[in-house]
């Protein structure tokens, strides 16, 4: 049902590095980890790139919306020297290079839709067409051998808009709704999504409600899960996978 690992770094390398960085990603990587979760944006010329805020200054240099640049233009900026001096010019990655980089890396990615206000459609389409293109052979492989599955990347956002923005620009990918709390109505929103999972703020996460969805049949993933203990109690609340920031305390096989 959960077919993909259990721990992710969250924001590609936790707090061990620059969020949203291939630095993020190697560093998770030293760390023993293949899989993240990170978030994708578009830029004002319509290529995405991997950035969390949809605006500059606080992870990234320089000042104004993500949407007011081209995506060469982030590019071009800092994303790096807030985290450290190590890492100054650490540049705002192009989500078409950070794709190319996990996979080649055997790094599996929850990648999470995070429209620019105004941008959902667009922002979801894009991210799920490039998405199911860098991996049409796995997603073809899946189709006739579900435990494929694993190999292709999951599609989550807060963004309903975002998901079925997703779902028909490429419907074999699959799609996870993100959601702080659940709603009273989640199930009948979820079948109606098509998602493949819930993803859910674990501070609001009860054991009945973990209950409620794996009866009925969805994956069920927390963020972001920095203390070990409350890992424990998710997971023996049938808790699938979780993001962790605290990538040097949670580790890879922590499950
Ligand atoms: O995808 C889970 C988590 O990343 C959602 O919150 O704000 O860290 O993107 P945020
Ligand atoms: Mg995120």
């Amino acid at each position: 049902m959960w077919p993909y690992p259990t721990v992710l770094a969250h924001r590609g390398g936790g707090t061990l590095a620059p969020e949203n960085t291939l630095a993020g990603v190697r560093r998770g990587m030293q760390a023993g980890f293949r899989a993240i979760e990170f978030d994708v944006m578009l830029a004002r010329d319509g290529i995405p790139v991997v950035l969390h805020d949809p605006w500059l200054g606080r992870t990234v240099s320089g000042s104004g919306n993500v949407f007011d640049y081209d995506a060469a233009e982030l590019a071009a900026l800092d994303a790096g020297s807030w985290f450290g001096r190590a890492y100054r010019g650490e540049p705002v990655p192009l989500f078409a290079d950070f794709a190319r980089f996990c996979k080649d890396h055997g790094v599996w990615m929850n990648i999470e839709i995070k429209p620019a206000p105004g941008h959902d459609i667009e922002t979801g389409a894009v991210a799920a067409r490039m998405t199911a293109a860098l991996f049409a052979a796995e997603i073809g492989a899946a189709e006739v051998d579900a435990r494929q599955t694993a190999r292709v990347p999951l599609l989550s956002s807060f963004s309903t808009v975002a998901l079925e923005a997703a779902r028909a620009a490429a419907p074999g990918l699959p799609r996870a709704w993100l959601t702080d709390k659940l709603p009273l109505d989640w199930e009948a929103r979820a079948r109606a999504l098509g998602v493949v999972a819930l993803h859910v703020n674990q501070r609001h996460l009860r054991r009945a409600q973990a209950a409620a969805v794996k009866a009925a049949g969805f994956g069920l993933f927390c963020y972001t899960v920095n203390d070990p203990r409350r890992a424990r109690t998710l997971l023996a609340w049938g808790v699938d996978a979780f993001c962790t920031d605290r990538i040097d305390v949670i580790g890879a096989d922590f499950a």
